[in-house]
């Protein structure tokens, strides 16, 4: 994994498929200055925009700590911007995959249309 995490050591990947199939990765890359570290599904979201992706099916995200972890409140606000129906494909390195709803993490969203 490609994370760069030397603070907090909690590493962390996501890999964000569009609607052509094509697989985006993140990675969380943390700053000295904390509170300017980007979480993994946020670089995935922002670098598939660079590379003109629009549309976006599901989002899988895994660390390297022993439980699933779920996007921040941040990352859903983002991912449903951009991806209202998206599912969010929670695994450990351990346990089963998971599948949620992202409109279930993030029930009433701030949006503007
Ligand atoms: N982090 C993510 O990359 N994604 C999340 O959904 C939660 C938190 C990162 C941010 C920070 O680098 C580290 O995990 C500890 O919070």
């Amino acid at each position: 994994m490609r994370a760069h995490a030397p603070y907090s050591k909690f590493r962390v990947a996501a890999a964000l498929e569009d609607e052509q199939g094509v697989v985006h990765p993140g990675v969380n890359v943390e700053s000295a200055s904390l509170g300017l570290t980007i979480c993994a599904e946020r670089n995935a979201v922002f670098g598939a925009i660079a590379r003109g992706a629009t549309r976006f099916r599901r989002i899988a995200v895994v660390s390297d700590g022993p439980d699933t972890c779920v996007p921040c409140g941040a990352c859903r606000q983002v991912l449903i911007e951009h991806a209202p129906d998206l599912v969010v494909i929670v695994a450990s390195p351990t346990g089963e995959p998971e599948a949620i709803a992202l409109r279930d993490l993030l029930p009433r969203p701030f949006l503007t249309w």
